[in-house]
């Protein structure tokens, strides 16, 4: 019997006021239903928003590190859990084992790491240009704020965006994606469990209809979105009408240069990991490979030998290094890519087609090469967000960089090569967020800033730091202790 899951609201659990559901599956086998999920709309949006709103007042003033208490009990717990977590959702999602357990220690390595900003929260405090006064400027809480996740990081990245915006005292409306809504799920038990506040976090499911709903709701004060670029432009667009703060996370096209002088074997293990890893559904996917034309014939052969010994399967399977497309949706947008490249004059080297796995009726998908690709081509320049790797030819670094900023996207990059020089250049001309050298273009730590330029984002960051940015405001404080009216810029200037 598949379970019945429910929305949370105000430390409640209710189905949506509709009563209607919507099916979550194993797209290792779709056979296999996890679940009937709320499928929400604009009441139950305004239910949760309402809750937040009220949770907001005893939640914004708790002590800080108080808040940071329950948050490092919830990274407790998702430690605990961490392999039964990561098993339920590759069983949701897809990815192999080894790959959820690195997305739940992202989500733990996160919790530690907000938990520990609360005893910081830093604001500043300056010397005022009158006697007799201090200035200073605090970190307050923005409000209720609304959550909006894409499904490839069920739980890492809610984390990244909710972990923060806990610790800096806002209460929280979630709606995870609708592709992966029980880790979502999983995840918030842990908060529940370390004790939060009734209606400090609440979990709404849905799809579009519930998006749309949180982010117009004139009781949620800002947004952070991790998703297309597309859901991405047009929440921005409504919050600018709305005058609301957002975070947005879209795409990427993520370059990795392969320079003539690079150590070869080191690269191939990046470009494999890096293309091919969750099925090449991530944001920092590396869809996009610059190889010096001294190596490029070799390092392609490489290529296509490794990616050809990757075995396709279940990813709760020992020895399955990729696992299937999200959906039947995804499976076809792949091979529409594909289709597209061929017409528009892509070599096709290796794959190309959606595949089998004996026992499994999931989306499965060959590990797929392009060779000849120039960045005119639509498959140099849209996210394909599956198992396609698109190889360029250069001859210098010049042209190596040029393509890599050919595109809209600003997300990863990275860089192969031994020389200094070379290296320092590339984190300086690469047009991205982040930059790796000598490592492929995925591989976040949960302290760092997290985003991208361009079309990947509007200048906020996830991750360490950053985050606390953009869920927090400046609050600027004078106190005037000199007993009398004192006149900035007018009696404070010496002629
Ligand atoms: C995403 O695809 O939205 O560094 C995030 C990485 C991962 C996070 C990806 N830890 O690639």
């Amino acid at each position: 019997m598949p379970d019945t899951f429910e929305n949370y609201v105000n430390g409640d659990w209710r189905e949506a006021s509709s009563r209607q559901t919507f099916e979550n599956r194993n797209p290792a086998a779709p056979s296999d239903l996890i679940g009937h999920f709320p499928d929400s709309g604009p009441a139950d949006i305004d239910e949760a928003a309402e809750a937040a709103q009220n949770a907001l007042s005893d939640w914004s003033r708790t002590p800080a590190p108080s808040r940071g208490k329950i948050l490092r009990v919830a990274g407790d717990l998702l430690a605990e859990r961490k392999e039964d977590i990561a098993q339920s959702m590759t069983r949701e999602m897809g990815k192999p084992f080894f790959e959820t357990k690195g997305d739940v220690q992202e989500a733990i390595d996160t919790a530690y790491y907000a938990a520990s900003e609360t005893r910081r929260l830093f604001g500043t405090t300056v010397p005022s240009e009158l006697p007799d006064k201090m200035n200073m400027a605090i970190r307050r809480p923005l409000g209720v704020c609304g959550i909006i996740t894409a499904w490839n990081f069920p739980v890492a990245v809610p984390s990244w965006k909710i972990f923060p915006a806990l610790a800096a005292g806002n209460t929280i409306l979630f709606k995870p994606s609708e592709d992966a809504p029980h880790s979502g799920l999983r995840f918030v038990q842990t908060l529940i469990d370390a004790g939060i506040p009734d209606g400090v976090i609440n979990v709404v499911h849905g799809a579009d209809e519930a998006g749309r709903a949180l982010v117009e709701h004139p009781k949620v004060d800002a947004i952070g979105f991790t998703g297309s670029y597309e859901v991405g432009t047009s929440i921005a667009e409504t919050c600018g009408r709305l005058n609301k703060p957002v975070s947005l996370e879209m795409g990427g096209k993520n370059p990795m240069i392969v320079m003539d002088d690079a150590d070869l074997d080191l690269a191939l293990e990046g470009a494999i990991w890096g293309a091919f890893g969750t099925t090449g559904q991530r944001c920092t996917a590396t869809s996009r490979l610059i190889c010096h034309e001294e190596i490029h014939d070799q390092f392609v052969d490489m290529i296509r030998d490794e990616a050809e010994t990757l075995v396709l399967g279940d990813g709760n399977d020992e020895g399955t290094d990729v696992g299937p497309l999200i959906n039947q949706a995804a499976a076809e947008k792949v091979a529409h890519y594909v289709e597209v490249g061929e017409e528009e004059g892509a070599t096709l080297e290796m794959g190309g087609s959606p595949t089998t796995v004996e026992g499994l009726d999931g989306h499965f998908f060959e590990p797929t090469l392009f060779t000849d690709v120039t960045p005119s081509m639509t498959i140099a320049q849209e996210e394909i967000f599956g198992p396609v790797l698109s190889v360029f030819k250069v001859s210098s670094y010049e042209e190596a960089i040029d393509v890599a900023n050919n595109t809209k996207f600003g997300l990863s990059s990275s860089i192969y090569t031994e020389d200094v020089q070379k290296s320092f250049r590339a984190m300086r001309d690469l047009e991205a967020g982040i930059t790796y050298v000598n490592g492929p273009t995925i591989g976040a730590e949960a302290h760092m800033p997290f985003g991208g330029v361009k079309g990947t984002g509007n200048g906020t960051r996830d991750g360490g730091y950053a985050a606390f940015e953009f869920w927090t405001e400046h609050k600027t404080i004078y106190i005037d202790y000199s007993g009398q009216l004192q006149k900035a810029q007018m009696d404070s200037v010496e002629d």
